[in-house]
């Protein structure tokens, strides 16, 4: 499976077929989950920020569906994946795989986000990771993350809404079923005058409502 540059549709629908054919080989119910992330995590408001030819990475990776579309859209020219997860992390190189355009990919197992590549990324995305993270080592994160963006790169930040209430309480429930973690949302404001404290620019800022749950889309331009 492969697909040209400019040739891939980020329709909500493609994209949901198109996973559902690239997870073939994880069972039905997590295909199932996999393939409906689209109606719900905005992909194609992510992707337009990743600049042709981009070296990216994806902070918190999961299975890689994030970079599996990027690298079957033939968008990324190097991207690094990590994660603590290393079943996950499995999953996301078999994707990659099936994209035919894994050879611009790597996957890293961390055990921290200290641990994230001591290199320098024209895009570091963060998405639906830092409500995983305890609160109290989520500026740590975030620092370690936008670490790692270069000079004039994007740091994109994508997480759950806070508000209104019924939003956040879709996002704790569905989190309390597939991951079985009662989650506290991310301070959005908070994410915003660390990374914007650290040099960077707020250029988009978006609250995405996607059926019941809500994301909230950060992007900076490091100055
Ligand atoms: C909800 S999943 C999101 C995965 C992926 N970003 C996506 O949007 O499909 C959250 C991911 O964050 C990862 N994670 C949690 N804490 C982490 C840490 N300290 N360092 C790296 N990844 C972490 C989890 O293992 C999980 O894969």
């Amino acid at each position: 499976m492969s697909a040209r540059a400019g040739s891939f549709s980020f329709d909500r629908k493609d994209l949901s077929r198109f996973l559902f054919d690239l997870y073939d080989y994880e069972p039905k119910l997590l295909r199932k989950l996999i393939s409906a992330r689209p109606y719900v995590c905005p992909f194609e408001d992510i992707e337009r920020h990743i600049p042709e030819d981009a070296k990216v990475l994806d902070v918190g990776c999961g299975n890689g569906a994030l970079l599996a579309i990027l690298l079957a859209s033939g968008r990324v020219k190097v991207a690094v994946g990590c994660d603590v997860h290393e079943g996950a992390l499995a999953s996301a190189r078999m994707a990659a795989e099936r994209t035919g355009n894994a050879g611009h990919v790597s996957f890293l197992k961390i055990r921290g986000f200290e641990e994230l590549p001591a290199d320098s990324f024209d895009v570091v995305t963060m998405v639906d990771v830092l409500h995983h993270v305890p609160e109290g080592d989520r500026v740590k994160a975030v620092e370690e993350a936008i670490k790692r963006v270069a000079a004039g790169g994007i740091f994109l930040f994508k997480d759950m809404v806070e508000a209104p209430f019924w939003r956040r309480l879709a996002h704790n429930v569905d989190d309390l079923i597939f991951s079985g973690e009662w989650v506290r949302q991310v301070k959005t404001a908070k994410v915003e005058a660390q990374v914007k404290a650290a040099g960077f620019e707020l250029f988009e800022s978006l609250e995405i409502p996607r059926i019941f749950y809500g994301n909230t889309l950060r992007v900076f331009r490091r100055l």
